[in-house]
């Protein structure tokens, strides 16, 4: 459904509001304090993801970036390297977290939509022993920047046997997995067991205004959880914000219906401007449209568009990122493509 101010908000799957059920079981939340461990609301949210990904335990942190850098740092030591896609957000977005918090650079690969070969590995680890030691591999499925693209199943779990034979511990920056569940049927703990770690996102698509998991086994996650509260990262009646969470992750199917919308503004730009985007390139709710195909002075565009209530990002390069959620209908789909044309 679009906003009530009939804005059409394409920047990312981030914005989405939290449901009026939400805001009410935010509102009714049973609390304690979670440092704790007496927030029954964290407990059950924290119960019923690790299931989700057959994992044994998990922790509440309040975005993905924590939940990446907290693996991070549990799973390297400093001097080391992260084996991971050049486009992969822990190194691109997330920047010098890495660097700062755990003293690692990345070793980086360059696959076709972030995948990573087991030949990928073996070239890594070549020369073990010269170059810093790489102690991590990091998965993200979804991946963001290649356009939301699905990892399949089978690489992952070929690539991890390699990886794992070196020596490697894996983290599968899952902030977007139930789009890869939604897309391919393949259930979460399938992708999930290509990893030691996996973290995953309640606000983006899926509505909560905050919050992610990382999940692991116990020993794991008692580790984790203790370097949450290094960060001061140790939340106190955080049930009133699980509340919500634990509504997302069980309406996570919904978001199937993201993916058919975008599968429509991909097709409908392909359309108008031939060449702009690859609709068969469309695994999920992320359209990366090449700018070029649709021609337009990004300056004056923005600030039309912005006149009209449309949001987007500003292009990287050439590259024109649209995200589809909860939060756009056919309607927005429409109201962009006849502005565009
Ligand atoms: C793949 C991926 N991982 C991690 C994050 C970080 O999540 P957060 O914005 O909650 O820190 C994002 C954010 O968009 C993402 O796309």
């Amino acid at each position: 459904m679009a906003f009530a101010d009939g804005t059409a908000d394409f920047r990312s799957d981030t914005v989405t509001r939290p449901t009026g059920e939400m805001l009410a079981a935010m509102a009714s939340a049973e609390v304690g304090d979670d440092v704790y461990g007496d927030d029954p609301t964290v407990n059950a949210l924290e119960e019923e993801s690790a299931q989700v990904v057959g994992k044994s335990a998990a922790v509440f942190v309040p975005t993905g970036t924590m939940g990446n850098q907290l693996s991070i740092m549990y799973h390297t030591s400093p001097g080391e390297e992260v084996l991971a896609d050049e486009g992969t957000h822990s190194r691109s977005v997330e920047r010098g977290g890495p660097q700062a918090l755990s003293g690692v650079g990345f070793r980086t690969t360059s696959g076709e939509g972030g995948r990573i070969t087991p030949e990928d590995v073996e070239a890594a680890m070549e020369m073990a022993g010269f170059y810093p030691r790489i102690s991590l591999m990091i998965w993200e499925n979804t991946h963001n920047l290649s356009g939301g693209r699905v990892i399949p199943l089978d690489l992952m779990t070929e690539t991890t046997s390699v990886a794992r034979r070196h020596g490697l511990s894996i983290h599968v920056d899952g902030a977007r997995i139930f789009n890869a569940v939604a897309a391919t049927g393949v259930p979460a703990h399938r992708y999930a067991e290509t990893g030691d770690t996996i973290q995953f996102c309640f606000s983006k698509g899926l509505g909560a205004p905050i919050g992610s998991v990382v999940c692991g086994d116990q020993e794991t996650i008692d580790e984790v959880r203790y370097l949450r509260k290094r960060l001061g990262g140790g939340m106190r009646q955080v049930g009133v914000i699980a509340a919500a969470a634990r509504i997302a992750l069980r309406d996570r199917d919904r978001l199937a219906e993201d993916h058919v919308l975008a599968g429509k503004l991909a097709t409908r730009l392909a359309e108008s401007f031939p060449g702009s985007v690859e609709p068969a390139d469309v695994d999920t709710n992320i359209v990366n449209v090449d700018i070029t195909k649709v021609a337009f002075d990004w300056p004056e565009m923005s600030e039309r568009m912005r006149r009209d209530r449309i949001l987007v990002n500003p292009p990287f390069g050439d590259l024109w990122r649209l995200v589809t959620h909860r939060d756009v209908d056919d309607s927005d789909v429409d109201r962009l493509v006849e502005f565009l044309r």
